[in-house]
């Protein structure tokens, strides 16, 4: 039975990492998006994970950041990843959801997410109006999206960074 719950680093952290460079490529360090994960640090209780039979099948992670010179908070969520033998039902969503509800009721305004929208719009996210965010480095601004959480994600404007 598929199981999605809070990550327990002592748990989950290495098969998390086994599941990341099993699914994403080797560009996948030199992304825009892990220049902001490398001064921010995830949360453990936020973020989410799949288990079936206690094995890590799927996460999303998700970090705090910063926006604009109004230092506004919002979390950042990714990197999403499903098991390549679980994929087809939708898993993404459901891990993505529990994670933006446990960051909802933890408080936090607003999500930020890099991907595709027809994907993660089902998730409730919207690419954000163009350069209204703007990120250390190159970003397909097609795929910068964001979700209310318990605020409002419009207010969200200007240089994305680590708090
Ligand atoms: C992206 C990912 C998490 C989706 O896994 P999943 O929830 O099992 O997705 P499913 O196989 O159930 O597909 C669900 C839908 O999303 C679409 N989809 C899947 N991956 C997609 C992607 N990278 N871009 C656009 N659409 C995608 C599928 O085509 C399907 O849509 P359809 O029903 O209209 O055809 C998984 O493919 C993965 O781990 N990929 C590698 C890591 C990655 O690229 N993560 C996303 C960026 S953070």
């Amino acid at each position: 039975m598929i199981e999605i719950v809070p990550e327990t680093p002592a748990l989950h952290a290495d098969a998390i990492e086994d599941l990341f460079d099993r699914t994403f490529g080797p560009g996948h360090f030199a992304k825009t998006a892990e220049r902001l994960r490398e001064y921010s640090a995830s949360l453990p209780a936020i973020n989410r994970v799949a288990v079936d039979g206690g094995k890590v099948i799927g996460v999303c992670r998700v970090w705090p950041l910063v926006v604009g010179e109004a230092r506004a908070r919002a979390l950042f969520f990714g990197p999403v990843a499903v098991d390549p033998a679980y994929r087809g039902q939708f898993l993404s969503l459901r891990i993505t959801e529990a994670a933006l509800d446990a960051g909802k009721a933890a408080g936090w305004p607003a999500a930020i997410l890099i991907g595709a929208h027809r994907l993660f719009g089902k998730a409730g996210f919207v690419v954000a109006p163009k350069h209204s965010l703007i990120f250390p480095g190159p970003q397909d601004q097609g795929r910068v999206m964001v979700r209310d959480l318990a605020g409002d994600a419009a207010q969200l404007e200007g240089l994305v960074t680590a708090p």
